[in-house]
């Protein structure tokens, strides 16, 4: 009923009312010389003058304004009677302003929902070719998203461009929903301790130069080895990732992270642990079904009738990859080398592992 931290906020608000009124009423009752006498023809003078013959009457208040001030009187004790105004104390009427609050969100709720009722069975490439789910989607981006994923769904260094129809986990409608409803848990383990900085560097060197990115040559051949022992696990012998992992394809020069040596050296020695959180809690299963039809048409602006233009496979405007690689290079690259809690002894089985156990 009440959202006071401490009771002595309710006491404190209580008595400063209720000592606000009496203090009112005790300034009309000693103003009250209306009461019983009409005004005297001459009316009495305080006996302050200034500059010679200037002086100052003492008429009394007139009797509307009183009458007036009372009645506001009356109003408050009543007011403060029925509604809740005094600390603590909730008002005969049991009024809440967060009750009322939460009736207009239910009455909302009910209004809506024949509006959403239509999207609930409908395939989602067909949702995403109808305007008004997408002005609701775009809404419901900008609301919940964006904070993470930029208002343009163009994404931000550790968090993953939505529109450039390159996917961690999958971009099929099922997958998006997946993600969107449950959330993800990415998990890089660190390999300090395993690798060394020099080690680390020729595989960082190595992996730009899947993306065909300017590295040291003389390098390559150590890092690809050391790739062949520790990172194959995940990302694959091809380097093209495992959406099942949400371990990104390291040849496509798209970065969730950026692509300079040092950003590259970073994910391999700190690791790397992010979240995308679950919304099935947050959102309802219609709102989530036409967010995913506003993400998965990002990337699929062009889908056909019917449209079955999903998943991961580039393709489209979409693969102009705005944003991407070139939003931060090296922005989290600084971060402090820490020992990762997989790092000290693990191969890539443990980190398999790991992950295994850290996904939801
Ligand atoms: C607190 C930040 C945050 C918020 C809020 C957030 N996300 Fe994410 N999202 C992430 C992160 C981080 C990832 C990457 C997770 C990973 O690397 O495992 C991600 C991944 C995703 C992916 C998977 C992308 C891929 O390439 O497979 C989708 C789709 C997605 N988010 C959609 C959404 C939608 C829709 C919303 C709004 C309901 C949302 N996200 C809200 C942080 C966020
Ligand atoms: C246990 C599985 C696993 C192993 C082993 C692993 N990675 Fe990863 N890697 C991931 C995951 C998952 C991500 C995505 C992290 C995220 O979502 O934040 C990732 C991210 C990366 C990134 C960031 C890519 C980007 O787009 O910014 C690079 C670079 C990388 N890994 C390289 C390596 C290298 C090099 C090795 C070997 C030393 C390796 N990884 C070993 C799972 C793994």
């Amino acid at each position: 009923m009440s959202d006071f931290t401490t009771p002595f906020w309710g006491y404190f608000v209580g008595i400063v009312a209720m000592v606000g009124i009496v203090w009112c009423l005790w300034l009309l009752y000693t103003q009250r010389r209306w009461l019983g006498r009409a005004p005297a023809n001459q009316p009495a003078d305080t006996g302050h003058v200034w500059d010679g013959d200037l002086t100052e009457l003492n008429n009394p208040v007139p009797r509307w304004w009183t009458v007036m001030y009372l009645l506001m009187c009356v109003f408050a004790v009543g007011y403060l009677v029925v509604f809740p105004g005094l600390g603590h104390y909730a008002g005969t009427l049991g009024y809440t302003s967060a009750d009322d609050v939460r009736k207009q969100q239910a009455a909302q709720e009910t209004a809506t929902r024949p509006l959403y009722a239509r999207y609930e069975a409908m395939p989602v490439p067909e949702i995403a070719r109808d305007t008004r789910a997408l002005e609701i989607g775009q809404r419901l981006f900008l609301n919940n998203c964006a904070q993470c994923h930029g208002s343009d769904a163009k994404g931000a260094p550790g968090f993953p461009n939505l529109t450039d129809g390159d996917w961690l986990y999958g971009g099929s409608p099922e997958t998006i929903l997946q993600t969107i409803t449950k959330g993800r848990h990415g998990v890089m383990p660190a390999w300090q301790g395993v690798i060394d900085a020099r080690t680390a560097s020729d595989i960082a060197d190595y992996v730009r130069s899947l993306s065909g990115l300017g590295v040291d040559r003389s390098r390559i051949f150590n890092g690809k080895d050391a790739y062949g022992t520790y990172c194959v696990a995940c990302h694959g012998v091809d380097a093209k990732g495992n959406q099942a992992l949400g371990a990104p394809n390291l040849t496509d020069d798209v970065w969730l992270y950026g692509s300079s040596q040092r950003t590259i050296e970073a994910t391999i020695l700190n690791g790397r642990d992010s979240r995308m959180p679950a919304q099935e809690g947050i959102l309802t299963p219609a709102q989530i079904r036409i967010l995913t039809a506003w993400v998965w048409r990002q990337s699929n602006w062009n889908a056909p009738e019917g449209g079955t233009a999903a998943t991961g496979s580039a393709g489209g405007p979409g693969d102009a990859r705005p944003g991407g690689a070139a939003a931060a290079p090296g922005a989290t690259s600084a971060a402090e080398p820490h020992p990762g809690p997989a790092a000290a002894s693990s191969g890539a089985g443990d980190a398999a592992r790991t992950l295994a156990s850290a996904r939801p």
